[in-house]
């Protein structure tokens, strides 16, 4: 045995106890005569004296020691000083004092020193091996451990069978590229990974399971930002002869109970549902974060026909005026420097300007534009606001999309740069009754919100055809604190109605059997009716954790450029690779 004990579980109550311990060095503090280690494994820290007086050998090979070395240490455990014990880990009352040392390994000088939270991460995902012995990441990858278990025990006990889909499949749309893999054995085809279990989870449903789910890596090809990865796991559940709401109460189980048991967090039930369309006139987003006010007001009526030229054009146009009010805090005094760094902020939400008045009296503003405004129109502004004296108003004219997306991403950016987000809360909501189907500019064509499996509602579909853009979804988004948390929907589970979406995305007869045939095929053979929806597991352990990106939830993740820095992945391969798969680079 290398070990009778871990470096994390003794105390007093082990006093005078033989014991061997291993694990690293973590500090080595060299008092000549005395030499303190703090050795460390996955468990804790436990403090370890060498002294000459007592063992010379052994103290005399405790000089070689240096911080990450590899060792077994054998000694008894003993009280530390009188006024040397550290309170603040649990093995802080005692130490070892050194009998047997056994150098396991040794190791060159870090390129960081492992306790120290302030190295680049560049440094840090480079040398990941190291990274992931601080405190921090044991911390977040025993808890995202701890979640999974509770998350695949609720589901145990409600009959889910986890079942695996494989990586190596056809495309399966979810509005990002798709990673190839080339197929040695039929030159010419590839694989795609999959960026989602979606249509697997479904066939499952056509074959009987009624309950599935799986810890599903999916693969997307996308621009990454601090909450996404080029492959991430999803919680990837599916269910048959249920509804929306049968869905949405084992989602809440999920939740309820992790949230629960990991941090004592209790969520009133079930959570609140918002359509889209209110999230989007309150909130300007589709992932509102509930946590504060802020709301945003439609104001268009107030300022029809004024005479300033960009509000007539944008109402005269079928665009809204919207407007919101923030309070700032006590000592901010906002500058015009200040206004014209969010005008030009603005500008990348699609926003051509953003108008602003300063509340300086009970009816009274201080703004550029203030002279186009009659004092009614003015009063009428702070009324529908609630503005009081100081607050700021901010108002975005634009259509109906850009005017509310503008204004709510500057909602957001406001709470956040003043604090304005209350930390200790969690606000957990549903939002419901999504569009179907989006124009996309870039495409020329509708393309589907969610993707294209998800049901219309049945009183919509008689629109698909003639009012595309009017077909609601039976989609849903789960949304904690801001963050699209989770997605999912009802399916088609008709053959002819799955045919006539894929119309309305302009995908043909032949292109759908080309792409889809064997879901088309598996829809009349007895589909049942079925929905599910996914998860996005680093994203909820990011969440509970609180921690700034997902990288810090996710033991090898990439980074923005989707490279592994440790590994250089991606990388060239050899000439003889390419050829046994009949590839040549272009260069
Ligand atoms: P969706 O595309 O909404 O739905 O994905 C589900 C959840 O997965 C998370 N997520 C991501 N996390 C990290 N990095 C990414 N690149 C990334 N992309 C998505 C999000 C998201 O809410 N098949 C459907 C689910 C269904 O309909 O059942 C799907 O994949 O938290
Ligand atoms: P301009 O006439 O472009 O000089 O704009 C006059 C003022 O109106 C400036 O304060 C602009 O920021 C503001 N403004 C311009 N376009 C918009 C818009 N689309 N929505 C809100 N305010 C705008």
């Amino acid at each position: 045995m290398m070990r009778t004990m871990n470096c994390g579980e003794l105390n007093l109550r082990a006093m005078d106890r033989d014991v061997t311990l291993v694990g690293w060095v973590a500090t080595r503090r060299d008092h000549g005569n005395i030499i303190f280690i703090d050795l460390r494994d996955r468990w804790g820290v436990t403090q370890v004296v060498f002294n000459a007086d007592s063992n010379k050998e052994v103290h005399k090979r405790a000089e070689e020691l240096r911080p990450e070395f590899v060792i077994q240490v054998r000694g008894r455990v003993s009280k530390r000083p009188e006024g040397t014990a550290n309170p603040k880990i649990p093995t802080g009352e005692i130490e070892i004092s050194a009998s047997e040392l056994n150098i396991l390994n040794t190791c060159p000088t870090p390129p960081f020193e492992i306790g120290d939270a302030f190295v680049n991460e560049e440094l840090r995902l480079k040398y990941r091996f190291l990274d992931l012995r601080r405190k921090e990441m044991v911390e977040s990858l025993t808890f995202r451990y701890r979640v999974s278990k509770i998350v695949r025990d609720y589901l145990d006990q409600l009959e889910f069978l986890e079942i695996e889909t494989p990586y190596l499949t056809k495309s399966t749309p979810e509005g990002a590229r798709d990673y190839l893999v080339p197929c040695r054995l039929t030159p010419g085809t590839f694989y795609a990974l999959p960026q989602s279990p979606q249509l697997f989870k479904q066939l499952l449903m056509v074959a009987g399971y009624e309950r599935y789910y799986q810890f599903a890596r999916c693969f997307r090809d996308e621009d990454l930002r601090s909450d996404r990865q080029p492959e991430h796991t999803q919680i990837d559940l599916e269910m048959s002869f249920i509804d929306e709401a049968d869905i949405m109460k084992v989602v809440e189980g999920i939740v309820a109970e992790v949230f629960e048991k990991m941090l004592d967090v209790r969520f009133e039930r079930p959570f609140l549902k918002l359509s889209y369309e209110e999230a989007m006139t309150r909130f300007g987003s589709d992932k509102p974060d509930m946590r504060f006010g802020m709301e945003l007001k439609d104001l268009t009526e107030i300022f029809s026909q004024t005479g300033f030229k960009v509000f007539d054009e944008v109402t005269a146009g079928g665009g809204k005026i919207r407007g919101l009010c923030f309070t700032p805090p006590a000592s901010v005094e906002f500058s015009r420097k200040n206004f014209d760094d969010l005008t030009h902020w603005i500008q990348d939400f699609g926003a051509k300007g953003l108008a602003w008045f300063k509340v300086t009296g009970p009816q009274q503003v201080e703004s550029p534009i203030q002279k186009f405004f009659d004092a009614a129109k003015i009063a009428k502004m702070i009324e529908t606001l609630g503005a009081k004296e100081r607050d700021i108003i901010f108002i975005v004219a634009s259509d109906v999309r850009t005017s509310a997306v503008a204004l709510g991403a500057l909602r957001v950016r406001l709470a956040n740069d003043h604090n304005q987000i209350p930390q200790d809360v969690s606000k957990v909501l549903w939002v419901v009754d999504f569009p179907l189907l989006e124009w996309s500019e870039e495409d020329k064509r509708f393309v589907a919100c969610h993707h294209p499996f998800t049901s219309p509602k049945p009183e919509d579909l008689q629109y698909l055809e003639a009012e595309p853009a009017r077909v609601r979804a039976r989609a849903y988004d789960l949304v904690l604190n801001g963050t699209e948390l989770g997605g999912g929907s009802i399916r088609i589970h008709q053959r002819d109605v799955q045919e006539r979406v894929f119309r309305a995305l302009n995908i043909g007869p032949e292109e759908a059997e080309r792409k889809f045939g064997f879901l088309l095929k598996a829809l009349s053979y007895g589909a049942p009716p079925h929905g599910g929806l996914a998860i996005g597991l680093d994203r909820l352990i990011t969440l509970l954790l609180k921690r700034e990106s997902i990288r810090e939830v996710i033991a090898f993740p990439k980074t923005q450029k989707g490279t592994c820095l440790m590994t250089e992945a991606p990388s060239e391969v050899d000439d003889k690779q390419l050829k046994e798969l009949h590839l040549q680079i272009k260069k």
